[in-house]
């Protein structure tokens, strides 16, 4: 697949299930919103699997800026767009997300992506804070243009603990309505604190 290719079909069997899977269920919610050509975000780098897929959303005329503190994470990501030939597409930028104001105006963006917790394969005890989740939310929401969408993967339970899901939901919940909708998606049956997978849609 060239980097500029995003595909958009379900497909069937195994492809199909890997749909319900939060990270590919939020894929699908933000391309079934996104333009050709617009700025994307993603506010956790990681591994570098969400700022992929932002790229290939963003079509050859789209802009893409990553953040993550980590080095690991963005020498990862450098690797992984490398390899599927986006390697100029991202701006990979090592900072947190709380300071994407020093990097885009405000309403500047079209999609913010974030998926909390700590980087997978890396050291746990890195992860993403409740207090700088919650600074980078809200500067995100002053970025993020009039009709764009923030697309929130929630973890919780274990090592990650409550605190961060639930200050989170609480900022959310007070979002004035005329504003912004707030859409919070549950993984209902399943057991051991399930990801929650929310949007937000700027009005
Ligand atoms: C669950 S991982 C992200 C997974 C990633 N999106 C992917 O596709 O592989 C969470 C990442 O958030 C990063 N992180 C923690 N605090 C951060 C902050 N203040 N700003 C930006 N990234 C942060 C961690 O270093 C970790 O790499």
């Amino acid at each position: 697949m060239k980097c500029s290719q995003y595909k958009t079909s379900a497909g069937e069997g195994k492809e199909r299930l890997r749909q319900s899977q939060i990270t590919e269920w939020c894929h699908s919610i933000i391309a079934s919103q996104a333009v050709k050509g617009g700025t994307y975000i993603d506010a956790t780098m990681g591994n570098g699997n969400d700022t992929l897929f932002l790229c290939r959303l963003a079509g050859e005329k789209g802009k893409v800026l990553a953040f993550d503190i980590q080095e690991q994470a963005v020498q990862s990501t450098k690797a992984l767009l490398a390899e599927h030939g986006c390697g100029e597409k991202a701006r990979l930028i090592q900072d947190g997300h709380e300071h994407m104001d020093r990097y885009l105006e405000p309403e500047a963006a079209d999609v913010i992506c974030f998926n909390f917790g700590y980087l997978p394969g890396g050291d746990h005890r890195i992860a993403t804070r409740p207090d700088t989740s919650l600074r980078a939310i809200q500067k995100g929401l002053e970025i993020l243009k009039r009709g764009g969408m923030m697309s929130l993967c929630i973890y919780s339970g274990g090592e990650t603990g409550f605190e961060e899901k639930d200050c989170i939901l609480e900022y959310l919940r007070k979002l004035p309505a005329k504003e912004y909708t707030v859409i919070v998606n549950e993984y209902y049956n399943r057991k051991n604190c399930p990801p929650l997978p929310v949007f937000v849609f700027k009005m």
